[in-house]
């Protein structure tokens, strides 16, 4: 198909100015302002691009305010773009975020085009287990099942009984109906579902990059120098977590801050979620401690523009694995179908 619509063909900043006046004053607070004149000839041809390729475009709460405000047209934690993925009409979904999100995508939509715009954008937690090691894991406990975080890669899902996200790890352990379950690959959230519910959990060493950095002490910082309400992401270790006012997915955090309405709060997550939360909760006040995802971060305005322009880096998944993990994925929507996301 033919694209006429590139940065070859720029618009007068004035005009991109007068379009774009509504995002321009949300950005405003969230990225420096010298970088939004920058950003808006980029997000008016993903813009353009985007409704000419008849495409969607999906951005996880982690991803950089241009990307989240500017271009995205559904925004999420991993279940919700999850769930999106499963019901999208389009023919052609760009996923902004991290491979397995994007991998997720295409199981759910087998017969779509999902693109990542780069292909490097990986997760430490993803990269801790292989599809062998789970097969390894079942010969030493038989009879369990296993239930993966959906920060595994398609192989993994597809040796996996059910899927789960920080969104839904309990209902998903606990649907599983069992004594005891196997869960994988997030030791800190594993340690975290197990304080939740009296299913006992045979655990994995993974853990994420961003959010094992996080101490108590910071925690303790934060709410004892800025009296701020703590709210931190079940990765983290579980003395970080005992601090915590609030414990959930990205999505939840958002629900928490919406119900609480605190005056001050610290975000104990990957740092893009604060300024992407800023713009809804003007009258709260984020303290960041900043620790961004290296992977997150590999997606740019730049790149998401060359992915729709050239329609790359399209996500390729062997039948047989496809067909594996989407059990496994599937059976997680069914345990979420009667739960909040
Ligand atoms: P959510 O499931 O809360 O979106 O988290 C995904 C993730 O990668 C957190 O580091
Ligand atoms: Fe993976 Fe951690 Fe990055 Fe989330 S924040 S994508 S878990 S490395």
């Amino acid at each position: 198909m033919k694209v006429n619509v590139d940065l070859a063909t720029p618009r007068w900043r004035d005009e991109l100015e007068h379009e774009y006046a509504a995002l321009a004053a949300r950005l405003e607070p969230l990225v420096p302002c010298l970088e939004i004149p920058l950003h808006l000839p980029w997000i008016d041809a993903i813009n353009r691009l985007k409704r000419e390729r008849g495409a969607v475009i999906m951005a996880h709460s982690y991803q950089s305010p241009e990307i989240f405000h500017g271009v995205a047209d559904i925004t999420g934690d991993s279940l919700g773009l999850a769930r999106a993925a499963a019901e999208c009409d389009a023919e052609l979904i760009v996923v902004c975020g991290v491979h397995f999100m994007a991998e997720s995508a295409k199981i759910l939509a087998p017969e779509k085009t999902v693109l990542i715009p780069d292909l490097e954008a990986g997760c430490s937690l993803a990269s801790s287990i292989t599809a062998e090691d789970v097969r390894a894991l079942r010969a030493r406990h038989p009879g369990l099942p296993v239930v993966s975080y959906a920060n595994t890669s398609a192989a993994v899902k597809a040796e996996s009984d059910a899927i789960c996200t920080s969104a839904n790890a309990v209902q998903v352990v606990e649907s599983m109906g069992v004594e005891q379950v196997i869960f994988l690959p997030d030791e800190f959230l594993g340690r975290h579902v197990a304080s939740q519910t009296t299913v006992k959990l045979v655990l994995w060493h993974g853990r994420c990059e961003v959010h094992e950095k996080f101490t108590a002490q910071q925690a303790r910082h934060a709410r004892e120098q800025f009296d701020a309400a703590l709210v931190a992401h079940p990765e983290c270790a579980p003395e970080v977590l005992a601090e915590a006012d609030f414990v959930g997915s990205t999505t939840a955090m958002g629900a928490w801050l919406k119900r609480e309405q605190p005056a001050r709060v610290a975000l104990i997550t990957e740092c893009s979620m604060a300024d992407n939360l800023r713009a809804e909760f003007p009258s709260t006040q984020f303290i960041k401690p900043c620790n961004l995802c290296p992977h997150m971060q590999r997606i740019t305005l730049q790149n998401v523009h060359a992915a729709l322009r050239d329609l790359k880096h399209a996500i390729e998944i062997p039948a047989g694995v496809l067909r594996g993990a989407r059990r496994a994925l599937e059976r997680m929507l069914q345990v979420g179908r009667s739960e909040p996301g």
